[in-house]
């Protein structure tokens, strides 16, 4: 087991990553301050809950734990008001006090909305993550909980950071193969921002993290964690420097929504996005060639780098107008000037991403 140890203005919190944890969790949580005496709630989805939930509510309730359990659609669809209300309403039912415990085991849906009831219920309770999901490494760090709105995705939420995370990566095993690599997009995004030795680190172990040999995945999740815990600290004085974790997502928001939700995933689009990042910094003459490397690392992870199908340039360019870094016309990218360094770069010229775009399709490179 590897353990970061996040601080937080709110409190100091451990990420425990390793193989078997979901077995040892009474033992851990009891490090967390954590006892039988306080009820508990252990919140999941549908697809999660077959796989996981039976051992880790014997292993508590062997230990003299109470644990009301409760099941959520598998999906963003679940991310809802409507959903934080019945779990409101369950909690009440279940008579859970200041004193109670959430753990929320699943996914970045489940994170977020279980984060979010516990941010919630009696002005905030204690919550642990017990993360099933390679994605939702990057939900366990920044405090950020909520739920969408028909209007929005994340428009209501709390920051709650958590007791404790445990990330047992033996779960990884049962993720399907599209969201292990969406996953990995996230972690390969932490890696170019931040950090060029944890770049050529995966590059030389693509092979033994995409075969989620726990060693390996232990050290790219601590890694990943670390990055974001450590931009994410330096911008408690909002100094601005926490955007950087959006590389890749102004053309992967893009790409997300013209596509239509579920076209791309989240992982998919930011790896086509870090591509064309790298293809715009280059165009603009912040960086050394940087595109190839970025692509070859992300194919590695069967990762996409090109755009398919019928996307037009216009619906594009729409919806990153709509994005809140572009303001007047002008657009501000996140880009780098080299490997594990990024910068934010203000004024970006609208035929410069559309020549990017033209490359994005396999025109003109
Ligand atoms: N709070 C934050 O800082 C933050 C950061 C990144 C993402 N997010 C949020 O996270 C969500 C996406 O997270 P996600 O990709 O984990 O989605 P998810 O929770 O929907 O999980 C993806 C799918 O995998 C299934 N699943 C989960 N674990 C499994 C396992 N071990 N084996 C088999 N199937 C499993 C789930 O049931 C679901 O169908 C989004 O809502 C996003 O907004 C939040
Ligand atoms: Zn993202």
């Amino acid at each position: 087991m590897k353990t970061l140890m996040v601080q937080t203005k709110e409190r100091t919190y451990p990420i425990h990553i390793g193989s078997g944890l979901l077995r040892q969790l009474p033992d851990l949580i009891e490090e967390a301050g954590w006892s039988s005496e306080q009820s508990l709630m252990l919140v999941t989805d549908d697809q999660v809950a077959p796989l996981y939930q039976e051992p880790v509510y014997r292993s508590l309730t062997d230990h003299g734990y109470h644990v009301e359990c409760v099941t959520i659609p598998a999906g963003e669809a679940s991310k809802t008001l409507l959903y934080w209300e019945e779990l409101l309403t369950k909690c009440i039912r279940a008579g859970l006090d200041r004193t109670s415990g959430i753990l929320a085991l699943g996914g970045g849906v489940v994170g977020d909305l279980a984060g979010f009831l516990a941010a919630t219920y009696m002005r905030g309770i204690p919550f642990i993550q017990l993360p099933t999901t390679l994605l939702a490494h990057d939900s366990s760090v920044g405090g950020k909980v909520g739920v969408n709105h028909p209007l929005g995705k994340n428009m209501i939420g709390a920051f709650h950071q958590p007791s404790m995370v445990i990330f047992d990566v033996d779960t990884l095993h049962s993720l399907p193969a599209r969201e292990v690599a969406s996953g990995y997009a996230e972690v390969i995004k932490e890696a170019l921002i931040y950090d060029p030795d944890f770049v050529s680190w995966l590059e030389a172990n693509s092979s033994a993290l995409m075969k989620l040999e726990s060693s390996f995945v232990t050290e790219a999740i601590l890694r990943g964690c670390s990055v974001k815990a450590d931009v994410v600290s330096k911008d408690e004085k909002e100094t601005g420097l926490r955007a950087i974790l959006n590389y890749g997502h102004t053309i992967g928001h893009a790409l997300e929504a013209t596509a239509g939700y579920g076209t791309y995933t989240h992982g998919e689009a930011v790896a086509i996005g870090m591509v064309g990042a790298a293809m715009l910094g280059e165009e603009l003459g912040l960086c050394p060639p940087l595109a190839g490397r970025t692509q070859k690392l992300l194919e590695a992870f069967n990762l996409p780098t090109r755009i398919r199908g019928k996307l037009s340039n216009e619906d594009l360019m729409e919806r990153m107008r709509r994005d809140k870094k572009v303001k007047q016309g002008v657009y501000t990218f996140v880009l780098p000037r080299n490997v594990g360094h990024v910068e934010l770069i203000h004024g970006v010229e609208e035929k410069r991403i559309l020549k990017v775009l033209k490359c994005l399709r396999g025109e003109g490179r």
